[in-house]
């Protein structure tokens, strides 16, 4: 790369692209011209203009599970037509839409009460993987455009402890929990809301299910569980968990940054779907970060690539990217279900610089692995001026320490030559945030297509689903199934463990 700089003194700006206020730097990457109009090729060869419109189209292109994919709808403006088997969806989004919206006016109008007649003035998230990281990261990162009294919290892990921490700082009279679950069957999900209606009993509430919101596709499992009709918000099959942040799995977003933020963040969605729609190849920045992607990933068999945001607000990124992208592409069998010929999604991992730059970066620099990375920084200094510029500067001189390395004797030698994107955006507003993460879900949709794999499906998750429900019914005094000898004697000492202590 250093000498790719050396002989073209204009690489970063032919390389420089930019969609609305975001600015991709994709210049300090291991390729020339020929690399970028030849890995094109390759996507001309998948036909990816064409695959992209079908994912429009509203086909069916999710083929394992017959259906379409369309979290674009979710974003699309009134006045557009987004068809599933004929009938147009935009309707129902935006009922729903308006609904969530309603529930966010009723709670921060002070409508809604809790058993005792008191306000209802936290609002907890149970939910787990798309139905909690999304929404999470959003309202984290939408801190400061901040529009409610109400306070927002979330839990999701099945460890008690994750949703104890919670309860401990909530009042049963004033709280009111949202379960969102797509498929409403999530053991982690349903477990915690269980134990959440049993601490509303435990302290006196006599109508706990009026203290519950749902946010699901299966609204019947939702009513079955005591949800009241009216309090059912819905989603569709046609959502992949990981990209429902948009519908009213954002309900605590919307409740953040009040309805004017939320249609931002739509807004700079959909900004993001026109540009993948309608941006020529060589243009279309989703595309062109797949094609680096696959170019490291086949090309040079790196295994992983990392995310560094040098931005407080996006400390969920890589969290949230490592579900959208690794559960998206971490496929063995193409789409048509045959062994794939190449490897798929790398690992993509990261945490916050500066912080990282103290604790993993040392590998990175001299490391023997080849680990693209991406930085993303804010050009806006919307607090402390003396520390965004520090930050600003540490997030650069990475990234042309990684690049042009420096020379030197055995361990004060760095080779350099480390690629890495980096991102600039003026502000951290609901505008760039929805624009960003609809960026990382058509980059994760362009890598599919030029693997040949489905995105759209987790097959991946069934099987420890499946076991894990045995292996609870087994330790709640169920039927002994028969295990291998790790498993059976790994089971006999935590059942031997917690006899001991009830005895
Ligand atoms: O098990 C994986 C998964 O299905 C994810 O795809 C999903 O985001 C998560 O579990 C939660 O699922 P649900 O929203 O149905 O509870």
């Amino acid at each position: 790369m250093r000498d790719l700089f050396a002989r073209d003194p204009d690489r970063a700006r032919r390389f420089t692209r930019h969609i609305g206020d975001l600015v991709v730097d994709l210049s300090k990457h291991r390729f020339a011209e020929e690399t970028l109009i030849l890995l094109l090729d390759l996507a001309r060869a998948v036909q990816m203009e064409a695959r992209i419109q079908e994912m429009f189209s509203g086909a069916a292109i999710n083929l394992s599970e017959r259906r379409p994919v369309l979290h674009v709808a979710l974003r699309a403006p009134a006045g557009s037509t987004l068809c599933v088997n004929g009938t147009d969806v935009m309707p129902a989004v935006h009922a729903e839409l308006g609904r969530m919206h309603e529930r966010v006016r009723s709670l921060n109008a002070g409508e809604r009460k809790g058993w005792t007649g008191r306000n209802i003035d936290t609002v907890v998230n149970i939910g787990i993987g798309g139905s909690d990281l999304g929404p999470r990261l959003a309202v984290e990162a939408l801190r400061a455009r901040r529009a409610t009294r109400l306070k927002v919290r979330f839990v999701t892990n099945l460890d008690g402890r994750d949703l104890h921490g919670v309860l401990e700082k909530c009042d049963p009279e004033t709280t009111l929990f949202i379960v969102a679950s797509k498929s409403f069957t999530t053991l982690e999900t349903l477990t915690n809301a269980d134990s959440a209606r049993g601490w509303l009993t435990q302290r006196g509430c006599p109508t706990p299910n009026a203290h519950f919101l749902a946010v699901t596709c299966n609204d019947k499992a939702a009513l079955k569980w005591g949800i009241a009709k009216d309090h059912v918000h819905l989603i569709w099959d046609w959502v992949g968990g990981r990209y429902s942040v948009w519908s009213a799995v954002g309900l605590p977003l919307a409740l953040g940054i009040g309805r004017a933020g939320f249609q931002e963040f739509l807004d700079g969605a959909h900004a993001m779907d026109r540009h993948f729609q309608q941006s020529p190849l060589d243009g279309n920045v989703p595309v062109l970060l797949a094609l680096l992607d696959v170019w490291y990933s086949d090309f040079y068999r790196a295994a992983t690539r990392a995310v560094i945001p040098y931005d407080q607000r996006l400390r969920l990124l890589p969290d949230y990217l490592g579900q959208l992208v690794m559960e998206s592409n971490g496929k063995r069998v193409d789409r048509h279900g045959r062994a794939v010929r190449q490897g798929t999604s790398p690992v993509v991992w990261g945490a916050l610089g500066t912080n990282s730059q103290h604790a993993f970066f040392q590998l990175l620099h001299q490391g023997t692995q080849l680990i693209p990375i991406e930085f993303l920084l804010p050009l806006k200094a919307d607090g402390d001026e003396r520390h965004q510029l520090r930050l600003v500067a540490s997030g650069l001189a990475q990234s042309k320490a990684l690049m042009a390395g420096r020379k030197g004797r055995e361990h004060r030698h760095f080779p350099g030559n480390q690629p890495s994107t980096t991102i600039l955006y003026p502000d951290l507003t609901p505008f760039t945030l929805g624009a960003l993460l609809a960026l990382y879900e058509h980059r994760t949709f362009a890598e599919a297509v030029l693997w040949g794999i489905n995105a759209f499906d987790q097959w991946g998750v069934e099987l420890g689903k499946q076991l894990t429900t045995e292996l609870v019914s087994q330790l709640e005094g169920g039927l002994a199934a028969a295990h291998d000898s790790s498993t059976a004697s790994l089971l006999d000492l935590y059942r031997k463990r917690n006899t001991t202590r009830q005895g």
